[in-house]
């Protein structure tokens, strides 16, 4: 451009200075037409740059050159690189966000004024809270349980709380503990968690405890008692021997009790049955008969009665079946049911003992009496660990409540369900259901 204006001036005029002048003016046209060409780049730049707001991925004008062009390709890479870095850091939030939802505990986010900033479903679950509609709202007016607005005031946070849930109901029991955390500034992070199974959990071991104490106290007691009785007071043979009689009787209903406790705890600790050991339905059955009569023998002569139970199994032929699962467990799980039946019907009644294939291709074990049968509001707590109908009379025959709860644990463990029916009077049927899978035919 330079040149153009000093040519300009060669033509123009021809004394050095018009030349110098001309080169002058000539300079000074060319750097005005450079600028304009430089302004117009510029502006192609801006406008290529409001257009890439919209779309991310317009290449820079191809009338765009020099350092212009390469100041273009310089802007592109950068918000590539910033966008790539957008999207990873986008991508680790949702990650996050999606982890913290998947929690089953609750988490509720609040800024230092107590609002909330976010939540996650098992917050809005715990405390009947809605993810869109409550954010930004002010969190005591919505959680208004009054020991946790007494908690959030106190500003102590050393420890937690546990509130019942806003959706607890009497049949659908929710308890939450909840705990404060500070962060941040003055940000604060309430986290909740599902605290009903722990609370039914220490319940049943507090129950669990209590009973097996008060359970073990009754024959200690008495056992004392006789002891007491042996060493101070002068007693004839026949008082010695019917205080030995009641000693060995309470002794027998302690061993029972750790023996059911043992029982309980060996299934709830093992590994599962082993669904490949096979036994013949059978060999359980024989087993079962001759537990039943003797321990039908053994009432009737206690308490002096002319005959013991009827007592019906099923024949041989109806037996060709196999069942897989722990023989020892099964056997136990039968005995408890059949000794039921024999202590709870009275002397003469009758006891059948059914083998049924069932609609669903498995079997069942049917134990079936004629005795007194079992009111309505009893049955469904029937294999509650220590719950007996009648417990005075339970216990006087050496019952500890335990026994369905042990028959209800060894079907579990092999697949299978307890079904009770019984009225009052109208005897009871206790049937042990097993899915085909643990039966075959021999
Ligand atoms: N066949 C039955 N007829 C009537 N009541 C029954 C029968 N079977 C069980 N019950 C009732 O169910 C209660 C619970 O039975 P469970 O077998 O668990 O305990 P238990 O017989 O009292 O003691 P154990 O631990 O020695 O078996 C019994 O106390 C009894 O009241
Ligand atoms: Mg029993």
């Amino acid at each position: 451009m330079l040149v153009a204006g000093f040519c300009g001036g060669l033509f123009w005029d021809a004394t050095p200075a018009a030349i110098s002048l001309g080169a002058l003016g000539g300079g000074a046209l060319g750097l005005t037409l450079w600028l304009f060409w430089d302004d117009w780049r510029a502006s192609l730049l801006i406008d290529w740059l409001r257009r890439l707001q919209n779309a991310p991925d317009t290449p820079p004008p191809s009338r765009l050159s020099g350092v212009w062009r390469m100041t273009a390709e310089r802007l592109l890479r950068l918000l590539r690189q910033q966008r790539q870095q957008e999207k990873r850091f986008s991508r680790r939030l949702d990650d996050i966000r999606d982890a913290l939802h998947a929690s089953p505990n609750g988490v509720i986010m609040l800024n230092g004024a107590g609002r909330i900033r976010w939540l996650n479903h098992s917050a809005c679950r715990h405390f009947g809270l809605d993810e869109t509609r409550d954010i930004a709202q002010t969190v005591t007016h919505l959680l208004r349980d009054p020991v946790f607005i007494a908690y959030y005031a106190r500003r102590d946070f050393s420890r937690g709380i546990t509130v019942d849930s806003p959706l607890a109901t009497p049949g659908r029991p929710l308890r939450l503990t909840v705990r404060i955390y500070p962060y941040g500034k003055k940000s604060l992070l309430i986290l909740s968690q599902d605290a009903t199974a722990i609370e039914r959990n220490e319940i049943m071991r507090r129950d669990f405890v209590a009973n097996v104490s008060h359970e073990l106290r009754t024959p200690l007691t008495v056992l004392s008692g006789f002891i007491e009785t042996l060493q101070t007071l002068p007693i004839d043979e026949d008082e010695r021997r019917d205080c030995l009689a009641r000693m060995a009787r309470h002794a027998g209903r302690m061993q029972n009790l750790i023996g059911d406790l043992l029982a309980l705890s060996r299934l709830e600790a093992s590994p599962p049955p082993d669904s490949g050991e096979w036994t013949p339905v059978r060999t359980l059955f024989s087993a079962c008969a001759a537990e039943a009569r003797a321990l039908s023998a053994v009432a009737a002569k206690v308490s002096g009665a002319a005959q013991p139970h009827e007592i019906v199994f099923p024949s041989e032929a109806e037996l060709d079946a196999e069942i897989a699962g722990s023989a020892d467990e099964l056997q136990s799980a039968f005995i408890n049911l059949i000794s039921n039946a024999v202590r709870y019907t009275p002397l003469g009644g009758r006891i059948e003992i059914r083998w049924t294939p069932t609609l669903e291709g498995g079997a069942a074990f049917v134990v079936q009496d004629s005795g007194p049968g079992i009111a309505p509001e009893h049955i469904p707590r029937l294999t509650e660990r220590f719950y007996r109908v009648d417990s005075g009379r339970s216990s006087e025959s050496g019952g500890t409540g335990l026994g369905l709860s042990i028959v209800k644990h060894a079907l579990q463990r092999h697949d299978a369900r307890l079904e009770i029916d019984s009225a009052p009077g109208a005897g009871a049927r206790f049937a042990a259901i097993f899915p085909a899978k643990r039966i075959r035919p021999i």
